[in-house]
């Protein structure tokens, strides 16, 4: 474990990882426990993650924990996923501030309960000001729903005529997404085997490395973390480029 982490090149790990936290379900169902509990258990992973994240120097990480098609889930699980929330939320604002963990939120968080939006909002305010980590949680996130979002804004901005159409900007439309200020993430990662975007950060990781591992989410944790980066570091990313034209 501590060999992995040696083995990590300093100088190039992500600014930016985001995860698709996937087969919280499964991994319970192969154990025959409630799907349920699968979630429980995947919050141990969280920690250990975001911990792994913060001591390499890692500055971002997006957590893909609930999409707006998660709202056709049977109701009682998505009760069940609303209150671990709050009660996760709670349960961690004094270790987060131990940890120097910035927590916030994208998606549309104002469509969460309000129980939920309540917890959520409290931990983004007490934690505002830590700077070793930003933990961005994507929240009843659709990227697609961002994307038009978006183009709705910069919309009225044409119809004012503040804006001409010609002149929209990757960087003015990247102003008005929900990730506004947040560099794109180089590495995305996905666990559970399954090999989808799901809806997650369609625009941002038009180049970031895929990372797909049959680990169940509850079962990722520190050295699971390490070895995709270490997977990521071996990899040439060549922007359209070809190899000899990089140094
Ligand atoms: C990921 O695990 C957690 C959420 C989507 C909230 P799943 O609940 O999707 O687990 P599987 O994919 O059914 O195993
Ligand atoms: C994606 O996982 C959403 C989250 C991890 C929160 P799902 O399990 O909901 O995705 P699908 O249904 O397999 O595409
Ligand atoms: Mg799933």
């Amino acid at each position: 474990m501590h060999d992995l982490k040696s083995q990590i090149n300093p100088e190039k790990v992500p600014q930016h990882i985001a995860i698709i936290m996937d087969g919280n379900g499964r991994w319970a169902k192969q154990k025959g426990m409630p799907r349920v509990l699968g979630h429980h258990s995947g919050v141990k992973s969280v920690r250990e993650v975001t911990e792994a994240a913060a001591q390499i120097g890692v500055k971002y990480l997006t957590l893909y924990a609930f999409s707006t098609e998660n709202w056709n889930r049977p109701p009682a699980e998505v009760t069940a996923l609303m209150s671990l929330l709050v009660e996760t939320i709670k349960g961690e604002i004094s270790d987060l501030n131990k940890n120097g963990v910035r927590l916030t939120a994208i998606g549309d968080i104002e469509a969460l309960p309000a129980a939920t939006l309540k917890t959520l909002k409290e931990g983004i305010e007490k934690t505002k000001d830590n700077q070793r980590i930003t933990l961005v949680l994507a929240l009843n996130y659709s990227a697609k729903w961002e994307i038009l979002h978006a183009t709705r804004l910069l919309a009225e901005r044409v119809k004012s005529g503040e804006l001409n159409p010609a002149d929209i900007t990757e960087a003015m439309f990247e102003q008005v997404l929900s990730t506004h200020g947040i560099p794109d993430p180089e590495l995305l990662i996905r666990t559970s085997g399954e090999a989808r975007l799901s809806n997650f950060l369609l625009w941002q990781v038009a180049y970031a490395e895929l990372y797909f591992t049959p680990v169940f989410w509850p079962d990722f944790g520190q050295k699971e973390l390490f070895e995709a980066i270490l997977s990521y570091q071996n990899r040439e990313r060549r922007f359209g480029r070809i190899s000899e034209q990089l140094t």
